[in-house]
């Protein structure tokens, strides 16, 4: 049998509308997906922190402690960018440690903890916090292809994070081009010379996701990560409900009720079309661009916001042309955050000024130095030469250079907060500025339903027949006839679904 990890409630709605899902819009469904039978549901880490903050003037803890409430069976998931944590910079280790204990504490059970360089000592202090805080701690190996990444060096990171206390392992194809052969013989020798459970988790973009989830099946794979259908497909995980269908009878079937997944893939289309303004039709497409590049889908999209800010939109080719040549120079780190990021970035810069590393940003320069850990393979010479100018690269692991910096957070959100908790000084710790914020806008009164109150005022007052500046019908977000439409018949399935009515739709 295989088991499932569903993403809804994470990686689906990450990968398809920005991350921007809310807590009330999850609550609804919490008890039923709870009754499914998921080996696991991912809800929290990655960007949903950092979004709930800035974005949805959200607490990302209470979303966590509002969904334990409801889903008393089934173990919730996050995603943990190992000494990132749920950030863009390494953090100390005390950081680290409180962030985790926490994170299990107010509901989190299983870990799942990766590094952008696939960079095991980025993950040493996360796994051994997981594990001493009671966690399940899955070990995460970034699926990538170039000439440094024979499958034996997969399986060589899978023994080192299983000695660092992993009791699962991830294989991550972030990039969403992991073919099936490559799936299969990797979860087959993962499986055989390490010995842990490994999970594989895909990303639909290339159109391979599903094959590559039936090789890792076929190999011996313990459970494979799905997205209920509204939020599958294109830049998302494979649909729970095709994976559930074609594994159904064979000897992987995960014993999943179709039915009840169909209930769900209703409420969460109405919830789909609540965000139908934020979908971008081509995060939904195939694209087979991926094979070529290994770019992945909201990298691409970074890198067209920034080249239209600099009118330079035509260049796209040559920037796509470039990423393969930094990534070779950078010494082929995995493309994820933060080193798509980094990569992507000084493409753009080498594109714009013409000479390449005229100008070196400053995630280069750091990258270089070994700030964020120890490249898969070696750095190009002449630019290593050209940022170290002589100085020792970094060779020890990055965190060591960092001191603890918990106390002084708590001091720095106690004079914004002054009964401010752990949990406060935490979310202040990772994102300083952006919980300020977040905090100043609250006290003012400034809730996320507030906000919601406020923007569905000025919707009505727009589609207000002869409403100052209204807008022509079909052009207001979120309330095109199709989503009024859709939504309603949909939200008029079942009495669970009638009953979320009105709470979920609007
Ligand atoms: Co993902």
């Amino acid at each position: 049998m295989v088991a499932i990890t569903e993403t809804v409630l994470r990686d689906g709605h990450q990968s398809l509308i920005a991350t921007r899902m809310r807590t009330r819009h999850m609550l609804p469904a919490a008890e039923r997906l709870d009754a499914v039978g998921y080996r696991s549901l991912e809800v929290w880490g990655g960007a949903t922190f950092d979004v709930c903050l800035r974005f949805l003037h959200e607490d990302p803890w209470e979303r966590l402690r509002a969904l334990k409430r409801r889903i008393r069976k089934t173990p919730l998931q996050m995603l943990l960018r190992g000494q990132n944590l749920v950030g863009y910079r390494h953090y100390p280790d005390d950081l680290v440690e409180r962030f985790v204990r926490r994170a299990a504490h107010e509901g989190v059970d299983i870990f799942r903890v990766f590094d952008a360089l696939n960079d095991p000592r980025n993950m040493e202090t996360a796994l051994r916090a997981v594990r001493s805080a009671g966690g399940r701690a899955q070990g995460t190996i970034c699926y990538t292809q170039s000439p440094v990444h024979p499958l034996e060096s997969f399986v060589r990171l899978g023994r080192t994070l299983a000695q660092m206390g992993a009791e699962e392992l991830c294989l991550k194809d972030m990039g969403g081009f992991m073919p099936p052969s490559d799936a299969g013989s990797l979860v087959r020798a993962l499986v055989h010379e390490v010995g842990l459970p490994v999970v594989v988790h895909t990303h639909s973009s290339s159109g391979m996701s599903a094959m590559a989830c039936m090789a890792a099946a076929d190999a011996g794979a313990t459970a494979v990560d799905a997205a209920l259908s509204p939020f599958a497909g294109g830049a998302s995980q494979p649909p729970t409900e095709s994976l559930v269908g074609a594994f159904r009878g064979g000897p992987h079937d995960p014993r999943l009720d179709v039915g009840q997944l169909a209930e769900l893939a209703e409420y969460f289309q109405g919830v789909l079309a609540h965000y139908r303004p934020m979908l971008d039709l081509r995060s939904l497409q195939t694209d087979p661009g991926v094979l070529l590049h290994q770019v992945p889908g909201g990298m691409l999209s970074n890198l067209l916001s920034q080249l239209k800010e600099q009118d330079q939109l035509a260049r796209l080719p040559e920037v796509l042309a470039e990423i393969p040549r930094v990534r070779a120079d950078l010494g082929y780190p995995p493309l994820v955050t933060p080193t798509s990021q980094i990569v992507g970035i000084q493409a753009v810069v080498n594109v714009l000024v013409g000479t390449r590393y005229q100008q070196v940003t400053r995630e280069v320069s750091d990258y270089v130095r070994g700030l964020y850990g120890t490249a898969p393979g070696p750095l190009d010479p002449a630019l290593r030469a050209k940022v170290l100018a002589g100085t020792p690269a970094i060779t020890g692991r990055p965190a060591d250079l960092l001191a603890p910096e918990y106390e002084r957070m708590l001091a720095e959100v106690r004079m914004i907060v002054p009964s401010a908790s752990e949990e406060e000084a935490l979310s202040y710790a990772v994102f300083p500025s952006v919980y300020a914020a977040y905090r100043r806008a609250a006290d003012q009164g400034l809730t996320a339903d507030v906000l919601d109150a406020a923007a569905a005022g000025v919707l009505a007052a727009l589609r207000r027949p002869g409403a100052p500046g209204r807008m022509p019908p079909g052009t207001v977000p979120g309330a095109s006839p199709w989503a009024r439409e859709g939504r309603n018949r949909l939200m008029n399935g079942g009495r669970w679904l009638h009953e979320t009515r009105g709470r979920a739709g609007r």
